[in-house]
């Protein structure tokens, strides 16, 4: 990373780009230029084909058509190898973790130091040590952790870190923040700022347009496996970038309509857990209460407590004003409480069948007479969570491991909200999730609420907290710091309720 200024550097440039899947066509004729010291956002909605284009740069795909140029060099790549022998690092949407060694072992996975000798633990981890700080994330990742037992927010550091020290040329980000917390945020686009400046070639794909107008210099847009165009950041607005995307014009700001509310659905009473601490909140029909935080304040851990997924150490859980004792989800389910989780594809997908029977897997019981599931009611579900969620694939046979990782996403989310629950918890339910689809998600959980559904929902990203919810319970490090009303509350409130004696509240940038 300190290499002296003149190292030379070099760009990336890709012309006419195509991939075709079986009854797919992810990309046609798609060029890409990712200059040297620019940070170069690609920007589509969920299926525009980004992630195909980063695995093609990677080696992981091979390209029907098309040329790569590195520094003005063409290069094929048959394998990984290939490209990172290049200088090309990509950063990948799902991060691959080995579960069971440590975050060094991790981290020099292919690239063990020393591979000749016998490599000690303490050596190796010395050395990851060593890297984190040198890329700013030393306070988030102990080195001796293990793999399975990271956050999705470490794992993805981690990917991060194993891609830097190879020292790339050009490197590629895909969606690295749909886990991340702000002030997590921060220390990734200090890591890219520093990156950029030293001269390499970033490329950055997200779907939050704030942070893209915070961290790029230039914006390509991707739609249907097409490119629309690229704007230099300082021409452009976020008006124009979201109808290159979608290709109509949408509202980006989401109003929610105010319900009547009604009795009590979730009370919790100074309950405690293994990670949090003393947690009283109630949730009322027709409400939408967010909880809000950074990542790690105990947030999912507080929504598993109550879908029966971890143990309930004091207090107590009442639904609709009968006290519960949850010994498993099975439990939970049963006293109308659904929980979307936040980790959708490890804990939920099943990846290897369709979307049809993703989706109906909420409403089997339903969907069935006798035993027999009812195929045509299975494909009337599927079709109109497909169509409202804007879900991009080619049938609803698909496969589940052939769509892309927002319509994964939203193909589980269409499981919960299709569910007919008294409380619904949404574990951060638009994380990668394009602009069109989060607008209609939010529509969905405002209609449930409007139907007398108590909706609890985790989100990190503060517009959303603030458009979505009635009330707004701040969490930091396993305890309520706080609690909003919709009328009170404001991006800085919930920030410092969320950070208060913990970090300062500069440097933490919404
Ligand atoms: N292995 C595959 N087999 C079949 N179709 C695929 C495969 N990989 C991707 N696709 C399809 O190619 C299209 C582009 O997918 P891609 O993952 O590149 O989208 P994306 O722009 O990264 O979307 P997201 O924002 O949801 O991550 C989608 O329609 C997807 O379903
Ligand atoms: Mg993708």
């Amino acid at each position: 990373m300190t290499r002296s200024d003149d190292w030379p550097r070099a760009s990336l440039n890709a012309r006419g780009i195509t991939k075709n899947f079986t009854g797919v066509r992810a990309l046609a004729g798609v060029d890409l230029d990712l200059p040297t010291g620019k940070v170069t956002a690609l920007m589509g909605e969920n299926g525009a084909g980004k992630s195909t284009l980063l695995k093609i740069l990677s080696g992981d795909y091979q390209p029907d058509e098309g040329t790569i140029e590195i520094g003005g060099k063409a290069v094929t790549f048959a394998t990984p190898f290939d490209s990172r022998a290049a200088g090309l690092r990509v950063i990948a949407q799902e991060p691959e973790i080995v579960p069971f060694v440590s975050v060094a072992e991790n981290i020099y996975v292919g690239a063990l130091p020393g591979s000749r000798g016998i490599v000690s633990q303490r050596q190796l981890q010395d050395r990851a040590r060593a890297d984190l700080e040198r890329f700013g994330f030393e306070r988030f990742l102990d080195p001796a952790t293990r793999g399975i037992d990271l956050s999705p927010a470490q794992r993805q550091m981690v990917e991060i870190v194993r891609a830097l020290i190879g020292d790339p040329q050009v490197i590629c980000f895909d969606e690295p923040t749909s886990s991340l917390s702000d002030s997590e945020t921060g220390v990734l686009f200090d890591l890219i700022v520093r990156l950029r400046d030293e001269g390499r070639a970033v490329g950055y794909v997200s779907h939050r347009m704030r942070e893209i107008f915070q961290i790029a210099d230039t914006v390509t847009i991707l739609r249907d496996g097409r490119l629309i165009g690229s704007r230099e950041i300082r021409d452009t607005s976020v008006g124009e970038v979201v109808r290159m995307m979608v290709g109509r014009d949408l509202s980006t700001m989401f109003e929610r309509n105010r319900h009547e509310l009604g009795e009590v659905a979730l009370e919790l009473e100074a309950v405690s857990t293994d990670d949090v601490t003393d947690i009283s909140l109630t949730v009322r029909r027709g409400e939408v209460v967010a909880l809000a935080g950074l990542v790690g304040a105990g947030r999912t851990e507080l929504a598993l407590a109550i879908a029966g997924d971890r143990p309930v150490t004091a207090g107590t859980i009442k639904v609709h004003g009968v006290a519960q004792r949850f010994r498993s989800p099975a439990d939970s389910i049963a006293a109308g409480i659904g929980l979307a989780p936040e980790e959708r594809k490890a804990d939920a997908l099943i990846m290897v069948r369709s979307v049809r029977d993703n989706i109906a897997l909420a409403v089997l019981g339903g969907l069935s007479r006798f035993g027999v599931v009812d195929r045509r009611k299975e494909r009337q579900l599927a079709e109109k969570y497909i169509a409202q969620l804007r879900i991009r694939t080619p049938s609803m046979a698909q496969l589940m491991q052939n769509l892309s990782g927002g319509n994964q996403q939203k193909v589980v989310l269409a499981r919960w909200l299709a569910k007919a629950t008294d409380v619904l918890i949404l574990d951060e339910p638009t994380r990668g999730v394009d602009v069109g689809a989060k607008a209609e998600i939010y529509a969905i959980v405002d209609e449930l609420a409007a139907n007398g559904v108590a909706v609890l929902v985790i989100s990190s990203e503060l517009p959303e907290v603030l458009g979505l919810a009635d009330r707004i319970i701040v969490m930091q490090e396993g305890r309520v710091t706080g609690e909003l009303t919709h009328a009170e509350a404001t991006e800085e409130r919930i920030l410092t309720l969320a950070i208060a004696d913990h970090f300062s509240a500069e440097g933490v940038q919404p």
